[in-house]
This record gives structure tokens, C-alpha cells and sequence, in this order.
């Protein structure tokens, strides 16, 4: 017992600040030659790419292998790959969605075309899995594999995400799986991928990825919140985007359970509109969200799913100090503004 104590201390690894995660992968990132020929399909990637955004992801591959006692280099290929990905799914999701600014800044299928849009988007997810190639056979597999079954969850969660749109239907239970396939799984699979190119356990793989998975579905949920009462300032997508597309988010839901069946007709009815102007509609909708209780309900949520990721650390055989900084890392999350 002792023994195995001591073995663990002598592995003991520190961990850094959640910001010097954040520029450990901005100095990687700069350090790579993206562009080449043909230039309409490189520099809408290095656009993206350049755009910044929070880093969170490849921040937590960073995070959850020296959280299993590796240095963070070991993980930075794979943390490239899943912020390569990420950006991929924005360049798509945004056409999907028409969404005319990301990060502040115009979107890749306005600012190009669609064409460009699709193809360099095409092109970020085959760049993103090249750089498992930089790993041992087994690694690769290891990751390779749960990226692909990530992947195509992504792409399922967004069909449902578009699909949703045209319904009046849709449950809380459906809204929840939509945005555990679209959001939360990628945020789980970061995690995990720290956890395999650090050869931990597989318990341990198992629960950071449990951890990054009631993460990602707090986040999503807070995603929903903020682009119905983001400030349209620091924000730097369009509010009211999802309002203006009819998506089915947490806060229509809710909304619509807790109204009287008056006002219940009303939100369905504004939620079949596509208008010219949605000026007054997205004002219509935020009033109905806040006096239907919608609005404190979703923060609720938010809550809820990030202590049921805070009592998955508690499960974990990992060093206090670094269960810290992972609960660090949820609560920085709950009181974003972007
Ligand atoms: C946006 O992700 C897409 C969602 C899954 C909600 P982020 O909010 O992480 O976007 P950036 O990378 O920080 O811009
Ligand atoms: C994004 O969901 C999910 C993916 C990109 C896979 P959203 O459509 O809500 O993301 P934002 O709000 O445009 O960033
Ligand atoms: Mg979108
Ligand atoms: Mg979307
Ligand atoms: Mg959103």
C-alpha cells in the first residue's frame, strides 16, 4: 500500500494554469504550416483557425494528460486534431445554421462562398486526423478510434439539430441527447484523448471522459443561453441567431412547458415564423423565456450538469490538487460570457 503510494508521488507531475494551457497551444498552433496551394482552400482554414475563440477543448487534452502524470507536449498533436475538428464543424455548422459572424469576425461562407466553405471545411477534417499520424501504432488506433465514433455523432446531434427545426414536437429528453451528440461528446473525447496518449487506465479514460460529457452538456446548454442574452458587444455571434432559425433550444422548451396553453400557442406560433426582420420576434421570445421561468430554469440545468461532472472527479484516483483545477476549469466555464 505504502508502496504504491510512494510510486505515485514520485510520478507526480504539477500542472499549470488553465491560461498557460491556452498559450501552449496558441504557440503550437503558430508554429504550423498550414498554407499552401491553392489558396482559396488553405486561407479560409488559417482564417479560422486565426480567429481565436476559447481554446477549451484542446486546452482540456492538454489539461487531462498531465492530469494522468504526462507532459502536455506529449498531447499536443491530439489537442491540434480536436481544435482543427471543432473548427471544421463551426465552418459547417455556420452555413447550416446562416450564420453571418463567428468570433467576432464575418463567417467563412460569407466572407468566400459556399463552395469554399464546404471544401476547406472538408479539407480541416482530414487535416485534423493527420496529426494522429504522429503517434505510436497503438496510440493511433486508440485515437483514431474514438475520434471517428466522435465524429459521426457530431454529424448525427447536427442532423437532429436541423431536423428540430421544423418540428413543434420535439421533448426535453430528444433536446438532450441532440445536444449531447453535437457538443458534449467532442468535449468528452478531448478529454479521453489526453487520457490515451498518457496510457492511463481505462477506468480512469472512462470517467474523464464521463467528466468532459455533463461538461459539454452544461456548456451547450449555456451556448443556448448566451445566444438569446449574450451582449451583442463581446458575445460575437449573431443574438437571437437561434431564435431567427427556429431551433429548439432548452430555454423554448422549458418555456413552453412552464406557459399557459395562451402563451404556449404564441411561442409555437413564433417559432413557425421565417421573417425578413426579426427585430421584434427575438424580443417577443427572450420576454416569454424570462416570465415563463425558462430562462432561471436553463441556468438550473447549467448548474446541475456541471456538479454531476464535479461528482465524477470524486470517483477519480487522481492527486487533490489536480481535481481542483479541473472544477476550476467548470466553474470559469458557468460564468462565461462568450
Ligand atoms: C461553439 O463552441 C460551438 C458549440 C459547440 C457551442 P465554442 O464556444 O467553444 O467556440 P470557440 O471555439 O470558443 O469560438
Ligand atoms: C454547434 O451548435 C455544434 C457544432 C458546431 C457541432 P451551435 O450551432 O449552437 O453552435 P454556435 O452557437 O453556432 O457556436
Ligand atoms: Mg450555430
Ligand atoms: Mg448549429
Ligand atoms: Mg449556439
Amino acid at each position: 500500500m505504502n508502496r504504491i503510494f510512494e510510486a505515485r508521488k514520485s510520478e507526480f507531475h504539477f500542472m499549470h494554469d488553465i491560461s498557460q494551457y491556452q498559450d501552449f497551444f496558441i504557440d503550437y498552433l503558430k508554429k504550423q504550416n498550414i498554407h499552401k496551394e491553392p489558396t482559396n482552400l488553405y486561407e479560409p482554414i488559417e482564417y479560422i483557425l486565426g480567429l481565436g475563440g476559447k481554446r477549451m477543448r484542446p486546452v482540456l487534452t492538454l489539461m487531462a494528460a498531465e492530469v494522468f502524470d504526462t507532459d502536455y507536449k506529449v498531447a499536443l498533436p491530439a489537442a491540434m486534431a480536436v481544435e482543427v475538428f471543432h473548427n471544421f464543424s463551426l465552418v459547417h455548422d455556420d452555413i447550416m445554421d446562416d450564420a453571418p459572424l463567428r468570433r467576432g469576425q464575418v463567417t467563412v461562407h460569407e466572407k468566400w462562398n459556399l463552395n469554399t466553405g464546404i471544401l476547406s471545411g472538408d479539407a480541416m477534417l482530414i487535416l485534423a486526423y493527420q496529426y494522429f499520424e504522429q503517434y505510436e501504432p497503438a496510440v493511433f488506433r486508440d485515437l483514431a478510434k474514438l475520434f471517428s465514433k466522435t465524429a459521426l455523432e457530431v454529424c448525427e446531434g447536427q442532423q437532429w439539430d436541423v431536423d428540430f427545426e421544423q418540428r413543434n414536437n420535439v421533448t426535453i429528453p430528444e433536446y438532450l441527447k441532440m445536444i449531447e451528440y453535437k457538443t458534449a461528446v467532442l468535449v468528452a473525447a478531448a478529454m479521453k484523448m489526453g487520457a490515451i496518449v498518457a496510457k492511463t487506465s481505462e477506468k480512469d479514460a472512462d470517467l474523464i471522459y464521463d467528466f468532459g460529457l455533463n461538461l459539454g452538456l452544461a456548456f451547450q446548454l449555456q451556448d443556448d443561453y448566451l445566444d438569446a442574452f449574450g451582449d451583442p458587444e463581446t458575445f460575437g455571434k449573431q443574438v437571437g441567431g437561434d431564435i431567427i432559425v427556429n431551433k429548439k433550444t432548452y430555454l423554448y422548451l422549458k418555456a413552453l412547458e412552464f406557459s399557459a396553453s395562451e402563451k404556449a400557442l404564441e411561442l409555437e406560433k413564433l417559432f413557425s415564423l421565417q421573417l425578413e426582420d426579426n427585430a421584434e420576434k427575438i424580443e417577443t421570445a427572450k420576454a416569454i423565456f424570462n416570465e415563463s421561468g425558462a430562462s432561471k430554469s436553463t441556468q438550473e440545468a447549467i448548474e446541475m450538469y456541471t456538479f454531476k461532472a464535479f461528482e465524477t472527479l470524486e470517483k477519480m484516483d487522481i492527486h487533490a490538487e489536480k481535481k481542483d483545477i479541473l472544477r476550476t476549469f467548470g466553474e470559469n466555464l458557468m460564468g462565461r460570457k462568450v
